[in-house]
C-alpha cells in the first residue's frame, strides 16, 4: 500500500513538474512577444483637422468602432475584465483629466495617436494590449484624422484607473493566439493607407467598414469557436449563414434592434449591436451587399 502512494507521489511530483516547466515556457514567450521593440515602424503622420464637421465625423468613427466600449462613455477609461484567472484589463483614460494621457505621459502628441490606434504601438515602442488596432490600421487618413481630432476634443475626465496584470490564463490563451493580446502582431505596419474614402452603397465600402467584424466573426465572417470561455458561438454572417437568409431590411432591422428574423435577441455583451446600430443606412446597406457577395 505505501509503496503505491509513494508511486502515485512520484507521477503527480513529475506531473506538476512538467506543467510548471511548460507554463514557465508559455510565459516567457509571451513575455517576450510584449517586450519587442518596435521602434523601426514608421508612422506616418496624418493631418488632424479642427473644424466641427470632422468632430461630427469623428464621432461617428468611434461610435461605430466601438471606442467607448472599452475607453468608457466619456473615454475616461475602465476596467474591462477583471477575473482571477485571466487578470485585469483595462482601458486607459484617454482625456487630459488625472490619470489621462497627458497626466500618465509627459506628452501626448498627434504622431503618438496615430501610433497607438493604427498601429497598437505604445509611446515605449512595445505593442500595446488588447487594444484593436488591426481594426483601424486600414482607416482612411481623412477618418483617422477627424477621430483623433474627436478625441482630443473631450472633455477632461479624472479617473485613474489600475495597472493591467496578466494571470496564467491570458498568457497560455495568447500564446495558443486564442486571445488578441499583442495588439502590434495583427497589423500590416507597411500598409500604404489612403486618403479618403466615399460612403456609397458598394461591396467595396462595405468591406472597409467590415474590418470592424473580423475580431469575433473571423477574416472570413463565418464565425467560429466562442472568443472568451463562456461566450455564445460565434455564428457564420455570409450569404452560406444568417445573412444569407435575409432580406436587406432585416439585415438592417437586426443590427438596428438586436433581434433577428427568427427572433433571438442577441446578447450586446457579446454580438456589440449597440455599437452596429449607428451605423448610417448606406454604411449598413454596404455591409450588406460586403457580406452577401462573399465568396463561398
Ligand atoms: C477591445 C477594447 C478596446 C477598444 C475597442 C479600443 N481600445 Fe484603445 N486601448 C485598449 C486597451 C486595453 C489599451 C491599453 C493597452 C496597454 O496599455 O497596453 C488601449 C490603448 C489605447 C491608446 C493608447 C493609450 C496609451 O496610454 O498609450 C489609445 C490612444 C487608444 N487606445 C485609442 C482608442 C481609440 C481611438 C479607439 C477606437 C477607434 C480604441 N482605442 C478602441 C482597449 C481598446
Ligand atoms: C465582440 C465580438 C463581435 C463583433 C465585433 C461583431 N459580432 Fe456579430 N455576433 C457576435 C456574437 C457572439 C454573436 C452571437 C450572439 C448571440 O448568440 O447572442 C453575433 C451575432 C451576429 C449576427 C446574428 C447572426 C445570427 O445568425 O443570428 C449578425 C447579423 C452579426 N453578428 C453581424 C455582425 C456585424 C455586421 C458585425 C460588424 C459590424 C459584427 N457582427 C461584429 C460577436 C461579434
Amino acid at each position: 500500500m505505501k509503496k503505491i502512494f509513494k508511486w502515485a507521489g512520484i507521477i503527480l511530483g513529475t506531473l506538476i513538474a512538467i506543467l510548471l516547466v511548460a507554463y514557465a515556457f508559455i510565459y516567457f514567450r509571451v513575455e517576450g512577444r510584449l517586450n519587442k521593440q518596435y521602434n523601426e515602424v514608421a508612422v506616418k503622420p496624418v493631418k488632424i483637422p479642427s473644424d466641427s464637421a470632422a468632430i461630427v465625423l469623428g464621432e461617428h468613427i468611434a461610435n461605430i468602432k466601438g471606442c467607448n466600449d472599452c475607453h468608457n462613455v466619456n473615454y475616461e477609461g475602465r476596467i474591462i475584465i477583471d477575473d482571477p484567472g485571466l487578470g485585469k484589463l483595462v482601458a486607459p483614460n484617454l482625456t487630459t483629466g488625472k490619470g489621462g494621457l497627458t497626466t500618465r505621459y509627459t506628452s501626448y502628441t498627434d504622431q503618438d495617436f496615430v501610433r497607438a490606434i493604427k498601429h497598437g504601438i505604445g509611446k515605449d515602442g512595445k505593442s500595446l494590449k488588447l487594444m484593436p488596432s488591426y481594426e483601424y490600421n486600414s482607416l482612411s487618413n481623412e477618418d483617422l484624422g477627424a477621430l483623433i481630432a474627436y478625441i482630443k476634443s473631450r472633455p477632461a475626465v479624472d479617473n485613474e484607473v489600475p495597472a493591467i496584470t496578466l494571470k496564467p490564463v491570458i498568457y497560455v490563451l495568447a500564446n495558443f493566439d486564442k486571445f488578441p493580446l499583442v495588439s502590434a502582431e495583427k497589423v500590416d505596419h507597411a500598409a500604404p493607407g489612403i486618403d479618403v474614402v466615399k460612403p456609397e452603397v458598394t461591396p467595396a465600402y462595405g468591406k472597409y467598414l467590415a474590418i470592424s467584424c473580423t475580431g469575433c466573426h473571423r477574416d472570413t465572417f463565418t464565425g467560429g469557436e466562442p472568443l472568451i470561455p463562456g461566450s455564445p458561438q460565434v455564428p457564420n454572417i455570409t450569404r452560406t449563414g444568417s445573412v444569407g437568409k435575409w432580406t436587406e431590411s432585416q439585415f438592417i432591422e437586426t443590427l438596428r434592434t438586436g433581434v433577428t428574423p427568427e427572433g433571438k435577441k442577441l446578447d450586446p455583451q457579446f454580438m456589440p449591436w449597440p455599437m452596429a446600430k449607428q451605423f448610417t443606412d448606406t454604411e449598413i446597406k454596404s455591409l450588406y451587399l460586403f457580406l452577401k457577395n462573399l465568396p463561398a
